[in-house]
């Protein structure tokens, strides 16, 4: 059964964490799903369970051939998509020096082609309808970053920055663009998902080691809810006048807070300086 206002979400990296739970609490309300995942057999019991209302499709997000494909059988199976969730990705953690090429491009290939790849595959879709919603899942390290998050803070810094852009080029064709920065919340993310750099350097064991500890100590300890995240992106969704930016949970909203006086601090000690180099 579908509700009043059933809406049709597409998800990518719906097998775990914060994709799944999304896509649960979606079907479980009456709205219709595509579910997307590298492995799509992880969605099988779900599908099963909706057979209505949900779709599970293969989907890994640097495979921009299956990008197309899968979004015109979601098209194909439900006529339309309402909201688009890019929340496949993953952490990586290590200096700059210490990751490998390999491990920098993969990175980037998903955190942010990927998502900017599955948008432009589905603008058409909702240029035509004239509506849509682009919910882009970053992370409060998009906005301010961690010594050891340098390649993913990175990706997820740019993503933040098309999603500024595309938000005013989208808004005067009815398309609402969101960025969701999670906090440490309970998922896979630093468990099984965290690719790590292969070799600590000693010189960079006092700041990124730092991080490395934080990070494994509070695994299974975070204290983000992801069911609460999943109700926190539906309530954004169905407001009149979503935000551009949204932070989930306490530790989000506290740096979050800091930057902004870090930088309008930083602004005003060299307003002088700035403002003398426009041509008289
Ligand atoms: N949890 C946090 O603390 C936190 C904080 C800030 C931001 N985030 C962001 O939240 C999003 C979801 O992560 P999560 O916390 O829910 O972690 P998760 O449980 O590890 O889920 C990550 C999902 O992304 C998928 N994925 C990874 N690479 C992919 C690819 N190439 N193609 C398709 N899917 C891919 C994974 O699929 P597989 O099962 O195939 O690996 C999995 O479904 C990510 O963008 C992450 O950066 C998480």
């Amino acid at each position: 059964m579908t509700n009043n206002n059933s809406k049709v979400w597409f998800i990518t990296g719906s097998s775990t964490g914060f994709g799944r739970i999304l896509a649960e609490t979606l079907l479980k309300q009456g709205d219709r799903v595509i579910a997307t995942a590298r492995k799509p057999e992880q969605l099988e019991d779900l599908i099963a369970q909706y057979p209505e209302t949900a779709i599970g499709l293969r989907l890994d997000v640097t495979d921009k051939a299956e990008i197309r494909t899968v979004i015109e059988k979601a098209i194909a199976a439900f006529g339309q998509i309402d909201v688009l969730v890019n929340n496949a990705g993953y952490g990586l953690i290590g200096a700059l020096e210490e990751v490998s090429d390999e491990q920098i491009q993969r990175n980037f290939d998903t955190n942010l082609f990927g998502a900017i790849n599955v948008i432009r595959a589905v603008l058409p879709m909702m240029r035509e309808q004239q509506s849509g919603h682009i919910i882009n899942m970053s992370a409060i390290a998009g906005f301010t970053n961690e010594l050891g998050f340098s390649i993913y803070g990175g990706a997820k810094f740019a993503l933040e920055g098309v999603s500024e852009a595309l938000h005013g080029e989208v808004a005067p064709l009815g398309i609402k663009v969101t960025i969701v920065e999670p906090g440490p919340f309970r998922t896979d993310f630093i468990g099984r998902s965290l690719d790590r750099a292969q070799e600590q350097m000693e010189a960079y064991q006092g700041t990124v080691g730092k991080f490395v500890n934080f990070l494994n100590n509070i695994e299974g300890k975070q204290p983000g809810d992801p069911q609460k995240a999943a109700e926190a992106i539906i309530q954004v969704v169905n407001s009149d006048n979503p935000p551009l930016r949204i932070v989930l949970g306490k530790y989000a909203y506290t740096k979050f807070g800091k930057k902004i006086e870090s930088l309008t601090a930083e602004l005003d000690a060299w307003e002088a300086v700035a403002a003398n180099t426009d041509f008289e």
